[in-house]
């Protein structure tokens, strides 16, 4: 969703808000705009489309002279995306410039008084209320952080605000609710961004900053406030990782690259979790004793971390023999679920950020459940406000559709799944034992799957099948999991219709939409359910289904004889195997996606990181 870039140094601002912006186009955008603060005011520049429109209209930001600066990519929620409706937003008068990530819930209520005390608007936006209504307490208060202050208390919903003011020259606000924000610490410089890519190239040392934190800062420092307006010491945190895991690095995609990179992401979160031929998770607090008292857990989440949530349930009652209910993180926060201290929630996201996500787990704490959130960045609202937590270290991911995220998540289920199946005596050691060896053979055996042979095979299968409109993927137990996730990715980046059932279920009224050349995609990697499996592809192929079968290559022979075409992959423990099984359908959207001619790594309408409800 919505970007927010801040700069305030000796450098021309405008080339480093368009290049920061560039490494926040992975969050989804339909517009951008730049404001540049100068001793002439502002210089404002946006546009619909893309960020080499804005780029091109500023001539890579050299039309805009001036070292302080605010910028935006904005993913259209209140108005439609055009130039108008892009940020930076100016307020009636001129004096105040806003960028804002986020959606201010009352602001009609809030634009109508505005409006009735002589406040114009341009835009359609909720953010240019919040322009005026910064204007407006300026004008009453004389002073921007008493205005903010007053404006914020006045606002519902969520933002995080870069915010400039004609009359405090060389000085910038910033300030977070339930929208991510960083400040960045620089050398006679300084940023603000929503994530750490867009100033890394600048600094390492940054500061996440906590919901109703404000900061204040030029060039030389910063004064950082909390929500009570008390002024607070901020430790900046160092950033470790290194640029170029947030570049292509050679390939032509990030969501390519992301693939390749899922056995390094794999061996990052699980080996330091393994000691002595143990799971050993030191980041956890829950204590053994709590374990044995859970009598039921629930897994939160959104878009693809759900889907991993829905194979958790296989997984963790399958070794732990506790009740498991997935349930998607928009639901759950209004269903009034019945939590107590013997619920474990666990909450998967690999931004932190998710909206629902975040508002489910803050019900769940609420509602007295015991909270473990498994998440990929470090410091997020979600790490930050679980009572548990769990990192995937899978490293930046910038295609919008997840791939290696998605696959850490799913091994940190495999890692609690032996934990807690040891703890609780529901897994044997025998089995404990074979479990572990098979989720350390993963990386390697990912790796021997990810060749040339393999991807151009796959690449053939979706020159072949790319014109198909409609796919319906099947398959049983952690298949149908799997399912969900492959036709996730086929809609997200190939914009293929495709639906995803339990191959049992086909017959209770999907089957009514197979006709000549559907194409069914059938998951088959539960082997005691094979032939089950195999029967619906039967009832499918009976009514004239073009099949493309997955299986173990083991049963290749066995698939051939009921299937069109096939994909294949490397045998696992059965629980394991849908972390292989995925990886084909990844690369299945992948090339189905360039086929017709998608933006692979920018689908349309899709943001990374929801930050709305
Ligand atoms: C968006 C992304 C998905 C992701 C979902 C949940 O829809 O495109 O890839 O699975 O959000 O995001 P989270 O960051 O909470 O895992």
């Amino acid at each position: 969703m919505c970007g927010i870039v801040g700069y305030i140094g000796k450098r021309q601002a405008a080339p480093i808000l368009l290049d920061g912006l560039a490494k926040l186009e992975y969050r989804g955008y339909d517009s951008a705009g730049i404001c540049v603060f100068s001793e002439d005011g502002f210089s404002v520049a946006k546009t619909k489309g893309r960020l080499s429109a804005l780029s091109e209209l500023t001539n890579g930001g050299a039309e805009l002279c001036g070292c302080l600066g605010i910028g935006h990519t904005r993913w259209a929620t209140h108005g439609a995306p055009s130039d108008k409706n892009s940020h930076p937003h100016v307020s009636s008068n001129g004096k105040i410039c806003v960028v804002h990530n986020g959606i201010i819930e009352n602001y009609l209520v809030l634009k109508e008084y505005l409006q009735s005390v002589g406040k114009a608007f341009e835009s359609d936006t909720d953010t240019e209320v919040i322009a005026n209504l910064f204007e407006y307490y300026y004008e009453l208060e004389g002073d921007l952080i008493r205005a903010v202050k007053r404006a914020i208390e006045k606002m519902t919903g969520s933002y995080a605000l870069g915010i400039l003011c004609m009359d405090c020259p060389g000085r910038m606000l910033a300030v977070k609710k339930n929208s991510p924000l960083i400040f960045g610490f620089g050398e006679g410089e300084n940023f603000i961004a929503s994530d750490v890519p867009a100033i890394l190239k600048y600094t390492r040392k940054v500061v996440y900053l906590n919901d109703g934190d404000m900061v204040d800062f030029n060039a030389d420092g910063a004064v950082f406030y909390n929500a009570l307006g008390e002024r607070i010491e901020k430790v900046p945190e160092h950033i470790a990782w290194e640029m170029s895991a947030a570049e292509k690095g050679g390939y032509p995609h990030f969501m390519m690259k992301e693939i390749h990179e899922q056995p390094k992401a794999l061996r990052d979160t699980v080996s330091p979790r393994i000691k002595n031929g143990r799971v050993v998770l030191d980041d956890l607090q829950l204590s053994a004793e709590y374990l044995r008292g859970v009598r039921r857990i629930y897994i939160v989440a959104c878009g693809s971390a759900y889907y991993v949530g829905c194979l958790g349930k296989y997984i963790l009652e399958k070794t732990c023999r506790i009740p498991v209910e997935p349930i998607l993180a928009s639901e759950f926060r209004y269903a009034q679920p019945v939590l107590g201290d013997d619920t474990l929630v666990i909450i998967i996201s690999q931004s932190g950020e998710t909206a629902d996500t975040l508002a489910a787990l803050r019900e769940a704490n609420t509602l007295g459940a015991r909270t473990l959130a498994i998440v990929n960045v470090v410091g997020s609202a979600i790490s930050k406000a679980a009572h548990d937590v769990i990192y995937t270290w899978a490293g930046p991911e910038i295609a919008v559709a997840t791939t290696k995220a998605y696959s850490t998540q799913l091994s940190v289920i495999y890692l609690l799944a032996l934990y807690i199946g040891d703890l609780l005596g529901t897994l044997s050691q025998e089995e404990y034992q074979t479990i572990l060896k098979a989720l350390t053979e993963l990386p390697e055996k990912m790796t021997a799957m990810l060749t040339e042979n393999y991807l151009e095979h796959i690449e053939t299968l979706a020159g072949e099948l790319y014109e198909h409109h409609d796919v319906f993927f099947i398959g049983r137990n952690l298949d149908s999991a799997t399912c969900l996730e492959g036709s996730l990715k086929l809609k997200e980046i190939a914009y293929v219709h495709s639906e995803a059932y339990a191959a049992g279920e086909l017959k209770h009224g999907p089957i009514s939409l197979i006709e000549d050349n559907t194409l069914v995609i059938a998951v088959a990697g539960v082997p005691e359910l094979f032939d089950k499996t195999m029967s619906n592809v039967k009832e499918v192929k009976a009514r004239g289904a073009n099949v493309l079968g997955l299986t173990t290559e083991d049963l290749e022979a066995d698939i051939r004889k009921t299937v069109d075409r096939c994909l294949l992959v490397p045998k696992t423990h059965p629980l394991l195997q849908p972390s292989l099984n995925v990886v084909p359908l990844q690369i299945f959207s992948y090339y189905m996606a360039l086929a017709r001619g998608c933006d692979v790594d920018k689908p349309r309408n899709l943001a990374k990181s929801v930050t709305v409800e």
